[in-house]
This record gives structure tokens, sequence and C-alpha cells, in this order.
């Protein structure tokens, strides 16, 4: 496992809330990290993480809003759905062949025609243990390090490329608990069907997530959503049933209660940008697709919907 800053780094692109923890955690590894903005900011900048084990480490850290030629060999793509498109536009250039390039997104673009170049290494990380919030500009709180799911949707035991297998060892070392696994897909699904239920009823309910379950109308439409979920996934021969995904729901509600949701946090921040198109608009498609009735997803795509246009600028947003 290399932990040195002699073999070719780690970009990050996104220097939010996991950017940043996940870069602090690298750095402090030994490897070499540079973050990737989406503006052009100070560099190198200073920056501070307090990790779970109550911990805070200060760390500085180049960062770069353009290509300037450097070669990218491995690249953690951490910034929300919405913003994939951008970053493929603009560093899928930079990528090496054999790039391993690691989507950290809660959900998916099923329009997208931007993936990394076909030479490249797509590697799906389902994040359903890792967290971390900013409370300030350059200051990040991490709030659970459980293990999360790495795999490329093949059915391979493990990955193939001593490189990626290379990667998992390091991130794991550093504190981001990767596991391979041959079923990322479902996983995945798995997981948009628990943030689609999650995301938007914390929205509409204007409530952190524990809440959710003291209230009736919400209680209800945890299990309506759920048992709708589990029908589409039926279909499409993913192999969570309602149950599971009705228990996950709750677990991640009760080992998440004190935390507002990160459609939340969107709605609040107020800048009209949201992960509702990827998150809850692919399970109403494919259930759409495979002849599944999706009222109670519609219904509260819709209500959702319109409370986060509220602020979204003219034109709204589309997934890209
Ligand atoms: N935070 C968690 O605990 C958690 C847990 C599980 C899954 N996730 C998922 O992980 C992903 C990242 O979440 P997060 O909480 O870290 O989000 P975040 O705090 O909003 O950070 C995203 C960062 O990406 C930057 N960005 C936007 N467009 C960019 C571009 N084109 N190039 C480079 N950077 C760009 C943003 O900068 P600007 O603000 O300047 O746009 C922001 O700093 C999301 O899909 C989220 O749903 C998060």
């Amino acid at each position: 496992m290399d932990t040195d800053s002699n073999t070719p780094g780690w970009f990050i692109a996104g220097d939010g809330a996991i950017g940043m923890a996940l870069g602090c955690l690298l750095q402090q590894q030994g490897a070499s990290v540079r973050l990737i903005s989406r503006v052009a900011k100070p560099t190198p900048a200073m920056m501070s993480c307090r990790f779970t084990g109550g911990e805070t480490v200060e760390w500085t850290c180049p960062v770069m809003s353009e290509p300037d030629g450097t070669s990218i060999d491995r690249l953690i793509v951490a910034t929300k759905a919405y913003a994939v498109s951008d970053v493929m536009d603009r560093w899928g250039s930079s990528l090496a062949p054999g790039a391993r390039v690691f989507f950290l997104q809660n959900g998916l673009n099923l329009d997208s025609d931007r993936q990394p170049p076909p030479s490249t290494q797509p590697l799906i990380v389902v994040n359903s243990g890792f967290a971390a919030f900013r409370d300030e500009p350059n200051h990040v709180v991490q709030t659970a390090g459980e293990a999360v799911w790495v795999g490329d949707g093949s059915a391979r035991s493990e990955a193939s490329d001593p490189n990626v297998r290379n990667d998992i060892a390091c991130l794991d070392a550093a504190g981001f608990h990767v596991r391979w696994t041959p079923d990322i897909i479902a996983r995945r699904w798995l997981k948009i069907a628990v943030n689609s239920v999650i995301n938007p009823l914390t929205v509409i309910h204007d409530c952190v997530n524990g809440m959710l379950l003291e209230q009736p109308e919400a209680v209800r439409m945890i299990r309506d959503l759920c048992d709708e979920s589990g029908r589409i996934l039926a279909a499409m021969e993913v192999s969570f049933s309602a149950e599971e995904i009705h228990s996950e729901t709750l677990r991640v509600i009760e080992a998440t209660a004190p935390n507002r949701s990160s459609m939340l946090q969107d709605h609040r921040r107020g800048d009209g940008r949201h992960e509702l198109d990827y998150i809850n608009l692919p399970l109403i498609r494919m259930g759409t697709a495979h002849g599944i009735e999706v009222e109670e997803h519609q219904l509260v795509y819709d209500r959702a919907r319109r409370m986060l246009a509220t602020c979204e600028p003219a034109g709204g947003q589309s997934p890209a």
C-alpha cells in the first residue's frame, strides 16, 4: 500500500464536507492531496477537521480550479450529483489512461452522457457510513466513520486492478473504510430508495431526520414509499425487499436523528441547487419504465419539487 508522497497523489474534486474530511485523512496518512474547487481560491488553503474521536486537525492543501497540465491517476469526485457533469467536462481530459475515478454522490443521473473517458476506471462508492458537515467555510466536522461500499458494477469478488486494490487499502488505512462489493449497483439502489424517503420528507416537514418518526403523516408516507420502492426494485430484479428498505430507512433515521438531511441543507442554503432529480427521479423513471405504479413517489417528488423551487433561480435546474 502506498502512503508516501512519491506516488501519484489524490485529486479530490469538491472542497466541501466530504472532500475536506477525506483530504485531511489522506494527507495525515502521508499521501499527497490536491483539492479541486469550483472557483479559484487562495492556495494553499488552511482548513481544519474535527473527527469523531474528538481530535481536531489543522491542515493546509493546494487548491486548484483549472487543469494545469498535470495528469491525474486517481480522482475522487466529492461534489453533489448536480456538479458531476461540470467536473467531467473540466477534468476528464486530464485523466491518465487507467485513472481511477471514485464517484461519491448520493443519487444517479440516468441521462448523463458525460462519463469519464473510456480509458479510465469509474468506481461507484455507496456511502452509508461516512458523514461530515461544514460548520464554517473551511472547517468540517465528521459525524460518522463506518464502512462504505465500492465497486465497479462487475460481479467480481475483488477489484481486478491492483491499483484499485491499493487505492482501497489507502483509503481504508486513512479512515475512510471502503469495502469492495460485487453488489454495488443493488446497494446504490437501496441507498437511493432510503434517501428518496428521508431527503424529501425532511424538506416537506422542515425537520431533522429523527423528527420524521414523531409525525404520523411522515410515518405513513415512509411505509408507503418503501412499499412502492420494493415493487420498483423487484421489477428491476434488485434484491432488496420492501421490508429491507423500510428497516434500513428506519435504521438510518434513528442513527442520524439529530442531523439535517443534505436536501434540507440545500433547501435552506437557498441557491436552487439540490439532488432531488438525482435521488427521487431515477426511482420514478425506473418504476414507470417497468409499468409499476409510482403514485406515492410522484406525490412526494412534486411536493418537494415545489418547495425546493421556491429557492430556485429562474429556469430551475435539470439533470444535465
Ligand atoms: N456530507 C455527508 O455526510 C454525506 C454523506 C453521504 C453522502 N454524501 C454525498 O456526498 C456528496 C458530497 O457531499 P458534501 O456533503 O461533501 O457536499 P458539499 O459540502 O456541498 O460539498 C460539495 C463541494 O463541491 C464543490 N463543487 C461544486 N461544483 C464543483 C465543481 N465543478 N468542481 C469542483 N468542486 C465543485 C462545492 O463548491 P461550491 O459550494 O462552491 O459549489 C462544494 O464545496 C453528495 O452527493 C452528498 O449527497 C454526503
